[in-house]
């Protein structure tokens, strides 16, 4: 039986809470930073943005310092502690709850979080997204994967519990993109000195 996002959910919010401090204390690598500004580049002044699975708010805090109106929000109530501190308005909702009116967004920000939905559950989350997203709004995406179609636990994860990742090809992350109803805007892969491999994906909401 295939993994379902109510099981994962638990699980990821316990070993994110107790890892919250530690992840704000870790500087980003400059291809994220790289990702970051070209996402940015492509909103106008003043475009408001809801960053999903926010984390400890470090691109959301950079992205308001920009000038966005930003929202951030996380499964963590210990890493909405640490967006709040940043100053940046936070909430602790999952992909599946997000409580915003529809279309109240000029873009959605996910970083390195689609990665813990399940294949079976991917869909519905992108129908959420692209609800709070006016048409043609933006929605960045970038996750691990590449090579090959795994979901479960990684070995060694230094979080506990250890975290449920989803692995995908890049036919297949597309395929939900295009299935969900975005147009692709961009789609990039990027080669990392450790021998990962980051996917890099801009949609556009349909309609203007
Ligand atoms: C690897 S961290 C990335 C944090 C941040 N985006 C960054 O790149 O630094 C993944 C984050 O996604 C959050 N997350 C995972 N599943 C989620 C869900 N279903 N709904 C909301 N947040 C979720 C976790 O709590 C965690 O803060």
């Amino acid at each position: 039986m295939s993994v379902r996002y109510d099981d994962v959910l638990g699980p990821l919010r316990t070993a994110y809470d107790a890892r919250a401090a530690w992840r704000d204390g870790l500087a980003k690598e400059p291809w994220k930073l790289v990702e970051r500004q070209a996402f940015r580049e492509r909103l106008a002044p003043g475009a408001r943005l809801l960053e999903i699975g926010a984390g400890s708010g470090q691109d959301s805090a950079w992205f308001q310092a920009e000038g966005l109106s930003v929202v951030a929000v996380d499964l963590s109530a210990a890493m909405v502690a640490h967006c709040r501190a940043k100053g940046v308005e936070a909430h602790v909702m999952d992909f599946l709850h997000l409580d915003f009116p529809a279309g109240s967004f000029d873009a959605v920000y996910a970083l390195s979080c689609l990665l813990h939905v399940p294949n079976h559950d991917l869909p519905a989350v992108l129908a959420a997204v692209r609800a709070v997203l006016r048409p043609g709004g933006l929605l960045f995406v970038g996750v691990y994967g590449g090579d090959e179609s795994a979901e479960g636990p990684i070995d060694g994860d230094e979080h506990v519990p250890p975290r449920f990742f989803s692995w995908r090809t890049d036919e297949q992350l597309l395929g939900f993109a295009t299935d969900a109803g975005f147009e692709v805007v961009d789609f990039h892969p990027v080669a990392l000195d450790d021998g990962h491999r980051f996917q890099s994906l801009t949609l556009r909401a349909p309609g203007r």
